[in-house]
């Protein structure tokens, strides 16, 4: 799920990496329950993700970017520096340990949130500084965003960015989080943040940024066969909900249904159902 391999180190031949890398420990705690309705635990979670994955072109999207403008964005950290300090904020543990290309980098491991670790900075008096900062897809479910970007901002050396990858406005989620959100079950939880809400965030800071828009889509044609178990995961990923088809009261599965084949949610492709997952690449200077 880490984008580090992505980063293609080859590229850079010159440069070591050390990465630090934050994601969120699993939650064993008891599903929440709404009537019938519930949300996914963490287990689910990743089961959801995954048929995501498998049926957008998310991580292509993200790759596309990688290609195109990160060989510039990187050329210019640390400043000549031989090694540059990674922080992955968010970023799994999949795939970085099936990937073969990561020699030169050296991983620590954060088991623990951001705001634990900045919780731990703070009392630590740590002052570790990073050339390099990512929080790709991840700051819908953080405690307080504003604090927490600024947080990582300030972890930044001199000659730093800090990369947020997060949904664009003009993504299907996006108009369904705004116009249809009477649409979405009360078991959805986090923030429903697009890269307006970012950009906001960062002006209120007065940092400089550049946001470069990447589309991306999700075909979700599954979701409208009866009984599909792949449409099923993908409507519990779309929801926040276990089992959304099975659970849902009909009135409110039928409006979601309908919301997203509305044209500001999805277009339709050689008889396929394309949700817009377009997203935005915030490149933020330290
Ligand atoms: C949608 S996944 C994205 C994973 C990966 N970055 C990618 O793009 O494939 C969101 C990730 O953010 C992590 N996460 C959510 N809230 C977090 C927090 N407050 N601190 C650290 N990680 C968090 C989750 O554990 C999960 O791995």
């Amino acid at each position: 799920m880490d984008t580090i391999p992505e980063l293609k180190r080859n590229r850079f031949p010159s440069m070591n990496f050390e990465a630090e890398i934050l994601t969120a420990p699993h939650d064993n705690s008891e599903p929440y329950m709404i009537s019938a309705m519930r949300s996914l635990t963490a287990e689910e979670y990743v089961e959801a993700f995954k048929s995501f994955l498998d049926h957008s072109t998310e991580h292509q999207c993200m790759d596309e970017f990688n290609k195109e403008e990160m060989p510039s964005i990187m050329a210019s950290l640390g400043n000549g520096k031989q090694t540059i300090n990674i922080l992955g904020v968010g970023s799994g543990t999949e795939l970085v340990n099936q990937a073969s290309d990561l020699q030169n980098v050296s991983f620590v491991w954060h088991q623990l949130t951001s705001s634990e670790y900045e919780q731990q900075v703070k009392e630590k008096g740590t002052d570790k500084k990073f050339d390099f900062i990512h929080m790709i897809q991840m700051l819908y479910r953080v405690e307080d965003v504003l604090s927490t970007i600024k947080f990582f901002h300030s972890c930044l050396d001199h000659h730093g960015k800090l990369l947020i990858i997060i949904l664009s406005d003009s993504s299907g989620w996006a108009s369904l989080w705004k116009k249809y959100r009477h649409c979405l079950p009360p078991t959805d939880s986090g923030h429903y943040i697009t890269s307006n809400s970012i950009t906001d965030v960062l002006k209120r800071l007065g940092v400089e940024y550049h946001v470069y828009e990447f589309p991306s889509g999700w075909d979700i044609t599954e979701c409208f066969i009866e009984g599909d178990p792949v449409g099923g995961h993908m409507m519990d990923f779309l929801t926040g909900t276990k089992n959304f088809l099975g659970t849902a009261p009909p009135g409110l599965r039928q409006r979601l249904q309908e919301a997203l084949c509305q044209p500001e949610c999805s277009s339709k492709k050689d008889g396929r159902i394309i949700f817009s997952n377009n997203l935005s690449m915030i490149v933020v200077e330290s």
